[in-house]
């Protein structure tokens, strides 16, 4: 038994020690918005938080995040109006989708880290976020604008 966080709520599975965290968010707890691509950790579609720092969920066992606090692009903002995703919808990202919430994840990160991330460190952080579709060029236009909106909305200390 592996018990753990998942978007703030207690869960456990009785999934083997080695099952990919992926397979439990998705198929025991029915949180499909993160997606396999690869299984090998190269593609990112499995990119979720663990303790606020993304991770690739298909290579990840699930009893090594025991204790963990794991959110999903589901649980990102409870009302699915993160800076991010805002800025993914007004910039109109998407192509067949299959590839962003975890590129929304990975985005995530680099802003914590880089809260007005130059090109190269966009390219650093992403890069191995892949996208069959070729959205890049909207990600890193998308990623510029919730940063400038998340640096607008930071209290101003005097
Ligand atoms: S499915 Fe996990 S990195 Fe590709
Ligand atoms: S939008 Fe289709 S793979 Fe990225």
């Amino acid at each position: 038994m592996t018990s753990f966080s998942l978007n703030g709520k207690a869960v456990e599975t009785k999934s083997a020690a080695d099952t990919p965290l992926l397979w439990v968010i998705r198929d025991e707890l029915g949180f499909t918005g993160t997606k396999f691509g690869c299984g090998i950790g190269m593609c990112g579609a499995c990119t979720v938080h663990l303790d606020g720092r993304a991770i690739r969920s298909c290579i990840t066992p699930v009893a090594s995040i025991a204790g963990g606090l794991v959110t999903t692009i589901e649980g990102l903002d409870a009302d699915g109006a993160h800076p991010l995703q805002r800025a993914w919808i007004q910039s109109q990202v998407p192509q067949c989708g299959y590839c962003q919430s975890g590129q929304i994840m990975q985005a995530a990160t680099l802003l914590q880290d880089f809260p007005d991330p130059s090109d190269e460190e966009i390219t650093a952080v992403m890069t191995g976020n892949l996208c069959r579709c070729m959205t890049y060029v909207r990600i890193r236009k998308a990623i510029k604008m919730a940063a400038r909106d998340m640096r607008s909305t930071e209290p101003k200390h005097e």
